[in-house]
């Protein structure tokens, strides 16, 4: 019996460290990198067997590479999923997700609190393909149903979303995708399988960008769709054709990101929350959005489908854009920068950055004012998060 075969029913600690681990004859503890582009084959038959798929093993890497196979496995069991399949990219699993499951004449329905470039693909890409899809909010259950179509084919959304930490009810949009017999994609980057698990709650897919939390030190790009097999094979066809996969040292990386996974999203949902309280508390502070906070609208359903609140938070200053950039500007510890699921806290201001393409109406709509800042809370000493933060209050 070998390390994969005793992780049968293993507790998600056990599978973040040990899931899809596979040693070569060297022996090597830490999984290898398999840097390598193709495999030699023992003579012309077996070549022959292997790209006519008669014989299991690797061919070219970007159709399957040992190390990309090792997270594909891990991750697949912290998400309860049968399988995933890995990406170049965040977008490219949603992306590859889409050009597996839809075709010209199909209707999505997708919330309108997901990712920019997420509306991007959806609203302008795959609209030049015959693909149409409705935006709708996040948590307005009554505009999903009203949404559908005969031709719906899929329900797309985040939660909780960015930068308002607004949190859908995943079970009951399940069950309208069901009904519809439509799929339902779930991207749990916010959460990662750590708080969150759409497929037990009804998804039939999960896709991440691997580059947030799943590597959790902002050094690599990525992206996993995981679900059933069944679902999944098309997405590897496309994979395979189209080429978005995963580079093995960015799957490495990965890999032993998952490793300290469930201990990192609690310290950064742990940090994040008393940052939240924090904040309330600030003269300066209009308004914070947290789900963790109890008199957040989604708090009560996140309680429940999520086993913490998360790292990323926003808030109100007292004023306008001029306000908001100005404390933005007085940070000195806190980094500049849109990206999220890192060590290191990031501020952001999402009128003019991540959400700087939504006209001031679609952002108005969206609830994301100008004087809005978000903050994906790190590792840091959460003390000295907030004593960069009350200098840069100060200033104003
Ligand atoms: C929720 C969410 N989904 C998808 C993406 C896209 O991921 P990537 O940048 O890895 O392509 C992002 C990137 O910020 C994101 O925040």
């Amino acid at each position: 019996m070998d390390e994969q075969d005793v992780l049968a029913g293993a507790a998600f600690d056990t599978l973040a460290v040990r899931a899809g681990t596979r040693r070569t004859q060297e022996g090597e503890h830490s999984e290898a990198i398999f840097a390598t582009s193709s495999y030699v084959f023992a003579n012309a038959a077996e070549a022959a067997a292997r790209f006519a798929g008669e014989q299991p093993g690797n061919v070219y890497s970007r159709y399957t590479n040992p190390t990309v196979r090792m997270f594909e496995e891990r991750i697949a069991a912290l998400e309860g999923g049968e399988d995933a399949c890995a990406t170049a990219s965040g977008m490219a699993a949603i992306l590859a997700t889409c050009m597996a499951h839809l075709r010209a004449g199909d209707h999505v329905v997708c919330s309108r609190d997901v990712f920019g470039t997420t509306v991007n693909l959806f609203g302008k890409v795959l609209a030049r393909f015959g693909v149409e899809t409705t935006f709708v909010p996040l948590t307005d259950l009554a505009a999903w149903e009203a949404a559908l179509r005969p031709n719906t084919r899929l329900l797309f959304l985040e939660s909780p979303s960015n930068p308002l930490c607004e949190v859908a009810d995943l079970a009951a949009v399940a069950a309208l995708a069901r009904r519809q017999g439509a799929l339902f994609v779930v991207d749990n980057c916010f959460c990662t399988p750590a708080l969150q698990r759409p497929l037990a709650l009804g998804a039939d897919l999960v896709v991440h960008s691997a580059t947030k939390y799943l590597d959790g030190q902002g050094r690599c790009l990525g992206g996993v769709v995981v679900g059933p097999r069944a679902l999944l094979e098309e997405v590897r066809v496309f994979l395979r054709t189209a080429g978005p996969s995963l580079s093995p040292f960015n799957a490495w990386v990965f890999l032993k990101g998952l490793e300290t996974l469930r201990l990192r999203m609690e310290a950064h949902s742990a940090n994040a929350l008393a940052l939240a309280r924090w904040l309330t508390e600030q003269p300066e502070v209009e308004r914070v959005h947290y789900a963790g906070l109890p008199d957040h609208p989604g708090h009560e359903l996140a309680a429940r489908q999520q086993r913490a609140f998360g790292g990323v938070l926003s808030f109100e200053v007292r004023g306008g854009r001029a306000e908001a950039w100005r404390v933005i500007d007085q940070t000195r510890l806190l980094s500049l920068t849109a990206n999220l699921g890192d060590a290191k806290t990031t501020i952001v201001h999402p009128a003019t950055t991540t959400h700087g393409r939504l006209t001031e109406e679609e952002r108005r709509a969206a609830g994301i004012g100008q004087n809005l800042i978000r903050i994906a809370v790190g590792l840091e000493d959460v003390a000295d998060i907030c004593l960069d933060l009350r200098r840069a209050l100060d200033a104003l």
